[in-house]
């Protein structure tokens, strides 16, 4: 049902099979009512929209809707056959208190009048209410998930994660939901938070209920249809959201944009170019009829809703997603500080690409917290380095030739970075350490993060020499102005063994790059490393990344298992020594510290190499999902 396409953040481009209808997500199913309708049917699918979402409620609390959703069912009542998916009235039971169906009653109508996706009849726990309500609010939606569940017959159901601003109740609540086996998992009760600009709560939420819900099935956020949004949930994992407020806002006279919201009154201006914003002026839609005005409003609200969502799409296509959520967070201050609230779950680097399509840009202080960063600065302990510390100042890149110079046997000369605190020249071109850009100067932020990084980096050395420059750092050691003192013979093979110990893991780089001959670019790059006249492996020019050869893979396999290996099934064995892609249905097992984008050795039961290849997603999503490509292959070596 669900394959990934694409990777960015936290988040995924994927596509959906539904009933044989396709979605790609994140998508947004825009809330229909089926009494009345401010768009029709085909203005929403004119906008690009393949899906809906609508209140099996309301059809089955209206005698005419009922009886004609039962006699022909929903496709033919709204006149629309992609997907419709259907909510229960778990929101009319937030809003009034009650409802007048049972979770059975409802479950079996939704089936009924053949909707592609159904939801339970959850209990939307509002925020902040005493613990033992959510505890047993949550036992209760617990119970209907079950029964649901169970009688649930040929309907896609969502079981939706509930549990209030309680982190554990959450947790617990994903992983009860995630052991039923539902089809999709709706994150709720989170309307309240949404609609009082609570941000960093609704964050904290997403990642804790996302914790614990299986990478193979899409996660909704229910209620989230503001498109400012998107991009922040997509990131945190979230792929389908509904907006209910194209239209709410379009009645109460609100013109939405993906920086925040305007009153109509006070549009002197529509600063939009889509169809209908075009085709009038603001003066002349507040003279409209409220109908019209209504009508013009939820075009315009859809239209940049959808264009947002493509907009998050394509940053992940792009690897830019957390470049659109910086830019996101400007739209409000609580949106600013929610992205640094998810920022700071160290947790998010686990499924963070390694390498992106586009170069890592510093949008302000939040960029310190990014998982890239984060990662950088575990991944330098694996560098096992014996040797005189410099650090230089930074200039334009690539440093090593700006300078003139490379790590020679006695110094390990490194760059003080505002971005990424150090970066040792050995390992400068690998991403996004070269891949990355930032303003002049230093910002404050930056300078604190700097002091940290560095003098955490330079308390591994028994001797350490800066730059008089970076004396405002505050280090202990020896400052010096000429850098020429520093220069002496490139030391070619300690350069290779970090850049393998940084890009595989520790001990990686002795295995891989001893004793090997290195073919240097005209640009003084190292390009191929031979042993002998055997190929171990290319650094990828573009991102730094060690492809390997047949002689890598035999090296690198005396890691101990399974260290950078994706095991393949026996079923699969055959296809990729063809050199055909691995798919994640066939993958036994694997190292779990694999992340996207990363190279991998694919090998079969007995650990024996049958390709070298680029992994797709990560080590925890090719063991949960059943479609898509696991390992891109690059070599076959059988
Ligand atoms: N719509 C908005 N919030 C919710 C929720 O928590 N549950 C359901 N079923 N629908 C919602
Ligand atoms: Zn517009």
């Amino acid at each position: 049902m669900i394959e990934i396409r694409a990777r960015d953040a936290s988040g995924r481009v994927t596509e959906l099979n539904i009933n044989g209808k396709k979605l790609t997500t994140p998508y947004l199913f825009p809330v229909i009512d089926p009494r009345k309708q401010i768009l029709s049917i085909e203005e929403i699918e004119k906008l690009g929209f393949n899906g809906i979402i609508t209140n099996s409620y309301i059809i089955n609390q209206n005698r005419e809707l009922r009886s004609r959703a039962m006699e022909e069912g929903i496709h033919s009542l709204l006149g629309f056959d992609g997907v419709i998916m259907t909510d229960s009235g778990s929101f009319q039971l937030y809003k009034y208190g009650g409802v007048d169906v049972s979770p059975m009653e409802i479950l079996e109508f939704q089936e009924n009048i053949g909707v592609d996706i159904g939801v339970i009849l959850d209990i939307p726990t509002e925020p902040d209410v005493p613990r033992e309500q959510a505890e047993r609010e949550l036992e209760e939606t617990l119970r209907r998930a079950r029964e649901s569940i169970k009688a649930r017959k040929k309907m896609l159901l969502s079981g939706t994660v509930q549990g209030s601003t309680y982190p554990e109740l959450r947790e617990k609540s994903a992983r009860k939901m995630a052991e039923l086996g539902f089809d999709l998992y709706p994150i709720g009760g989170v309307v309240p938070l949404m609609e009082n600009y609570r941000f960093s709560d609704l964050v904290k939420i997403i990642i804790h209920s996302r914790k614990y819900l299986p990478h193979d099935k899409p996660v909704h956020l229910f209620g989230a249809g503001h498109p400012m949004l998107f991009a922040l949930a997509s990131a945190l994992g979230c792929d389908l959201f509904d907006s209910a407020a194209y239209a709410l806002y379009a009645r109460e006279g609100r013109y939405i944009t993906t920086s925040g919201t305007y009153r109509l009154e006070r549009l002197r201006e529509l600063p939009c170019s889509c169809a209908v914003c075009t085709s009038t002026t603001a003066e002349e839609l507040k003279k409209l009829e409220k109908k019209d005005r209504d009508h013009f409003l939820a075009m315009h609200n859809l239209t940049v809703s959808i264009e947002e969502i493509r907009r998050v799409r394509q940053s992940i296509h792009d690897g830019s997603l957390w470049e659109l959520v910086a830019e996101r967070a400007r739209a409000h201050p609580y949106l600013l500080e929610a992205v640094r609230v998810a920022l700071s779950y160290g947790s998010l680097e686990n499924l963070e690409p390694v390498t992106k399509k586009s170069a890592f840009f510093y949008t302000g202080s939040e960029a310190l917290l990014r998982p890239e960063v984060r990662r950088h600065i575990k991944k330098l302990k694996r560098l096992k380095i014996n040797k005189k510390l410099v650090l230089l100042p930074e200039v334009e890149k690539p440093y090593s030739k700006t300078y003139g110079m490379m790590s020679t046997e006695e110094y390990h000369i490194c760059i003080a970075s505002k971005v990424f605190g150090v970066i040792p020249l050995e390992i400068e071109e690998v991403y996004p350490l070269t891949q990355h850009e930032a303003p002049g100067g230093y910002d404050e932020a930056q300078i604190n993060f700097m002091k940290k990084v560095v003098k955490e980096y330079a308390s591994g050395f028994e001797k350490v020499y800066f730059h008089s420059s970076l004396e405002f750092l505050g280090l202990e050691g020896e400052s010096f102005s000429d850098v020429e003192n520093f220069k002496g013979k490139n030391d070619i093979e300690g350069k290779l063994i970090a850049i393998g110990d940084y890009y595989f893991g520790e001990g990686a780089g002795e295995l891989l790059f001893s004793e090997t001959r290195a073919r240097i670019s005209k640009t003084g790059r190292i390009r191929e490393v031979y042993s002998g006249d055997r190929l171990v492996g290319v650094i990828r020019a573009s991102d730094g990344s060690v492809v390997l050869n047949v002689e890598g893979v035999k090296r690198l396999l005396k890691l101990p298992f399974p260290s950078n290996r994706v095991v393949a099934h026996e079923d699969a064995v055959e296809f990729v020594s063809q050199g055909r892609s691995l798919f994640c249905g066939f993958v036994e097992e694997a190292d779990m510290e694999i992340k996207p984008y990363q190279e991998v050795i694919v090998v079969d039961s007995q650990d024996k190499p049958i390709a070298a290849g680029r992994a797709m997603v990560s080590a925890e999503e090719m063991l949960s999902l059943k479609h898509g490509v696991a390992v891109r292959v690059r070599h076959r070596l059988g």
